[in-house]
């Protein structure tokens, strides 16, 4: 019974997983499993079947005193029919079965599908987010999906980069991220996440950090849990200051604020930092950690000079993540000399 229960437990039998699988999480995962489960059986009751029988003639005709040397039949039709058509006959059925699934999981669902790009280098992966619904782009660290949804990966490596893939054993799926090129990836994910996410790993050899080429997958119920993921994950905490900076002046400010000393609709950021900075009503204060942080937060504060009051700037306000923004922002101004 033991033995048994050891058994099912290396096999990978239902969708709850097994020592071989995690639990079937896309819609293709099911047949990916049912492939390997009918691969594997006929390997195992073939193997059993041929050495068992192998092990059985070696004993029942082993050579003994008072027994007669019997003659081996050289030829037998049936038996030699038999055993080349039944091979034949489950050789198609695995073939039809799989190449279904195959088809199944390169042929993409023509509706509703949603696009993001995946971006593997050393060694790091970045899943780009942009349009509708999110509002914006984002480059999240993680996968964010929803139950249900289709998904069309668009992956890539950038042309000095190497080969990378990506894995994720959960959806039984895996695609090369090649430099230079791009290579497309669907998937469709039935089941949510558990609370700390999916695997995705590189499975592609990509030198010294390859082992720690492995992110996470999230798979929410609804819209907006997705969408407060992918904001989340998207606030560059992964970068270090003066990147970070750069990063959030692409996203949020470089549509007023250029770093090349031209104006816009508001100052330029290039050389102001550890100036003074003239204001419209005549005054002048330090261009300083304060003054960026306020004129962030209420840019009606400080109008500077040459500039219209009423400020024509949204304030911005990332809540519990300011400081990580106020110092990515202030590294990068520190850089615009
Ligand atoms: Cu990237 Cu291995």
């Amino acid at each position: 019974m033991i033995f048994v229960q050891g058994l099912s437990n290396l096999l990978p039998l239902g969708r709850a997983g097994s020592f071989w699988f995690p639990p079937q999480s896309s819609s293709v995962a099911a047949g990916h499993d049912f492939v390997y489960d009918l691969v594997l059986w006929l390997c195992i009751i073939f193997f059993v079947a041929i050495c068992g029988a192998t092990l059985y003639f070696m004993v029942k005709y082993r050579k003994r005193p008072g027994h007669k040397e019997e003659i081996t039949s050289t030829h037998n039709t049936k038996l030699e029919v038999t055993w080349s058509l039944v091979p034949l006959a489950l050789l198609m059925v695995v073939f039809f079965i799989s190449t279904y699934w195959y088809l199944e999981m390169v042929t993409p669902p023509e509706d509703d599908i949603y696009e993001l790009n995946v971006t593997a280098q050393k060694w790091r992966w970045t899943f780009k987010y942009s349009g509708e619904p999110i509002g914006g782009t984002y480059f999240c660290k993680e996968l964010h999906l929803i139950k249900g949804q289709a998904y069309q990966a668009v992956m890539t490596a950038p042309d000095n980069d190497v080969l990378h893939s990506m894995f994720i054993p959960a959806f039984r799926i895996k695609q090369d991220c090649v430099p230079g090129r791009y290579n497309r990836l669907w998937f469709r994910p039935i089941e949510l996440s558990p609370p700390e996410g999916f695997d995705l790993f590189c499975t592609e050899y990509c030198g010294d950090s390859h082992s720690r080429m492995i992110t996470k997958v999230h798979v929410y119920e609804t819209e907006a849990e997705w969408i407060a993921g992918i904001k989340k994950d998207g606030d560059l905490k992964g970068l270090n200051p003066e990147d970070r900076g750069k990063a959030i002046h692409a996203q949020f400010c470089s549509t007023c604020h250029t770093v090349d000393g031209k104006a816009g609709t508001g100052p330029s950021w290039q050389g102001m930092w550890g100036t003074e900075r003239k204001l419209a009503d005549g005054s002048v204060m330090p261009y300083d950690e304060n003054y960026v942080r306020k004129s962030v937060l209420e840019p009606n504060a400080h109008i500077a000079e040459g500039f219209a009051k009423p400020s024509a700037m949204t304030p911005f306000d990332w809540g519990t993540e300011n400081e990580l923004y106020f110092d990515g922002i202030i590294a990068y101004m520190k850089t615009l000399k």
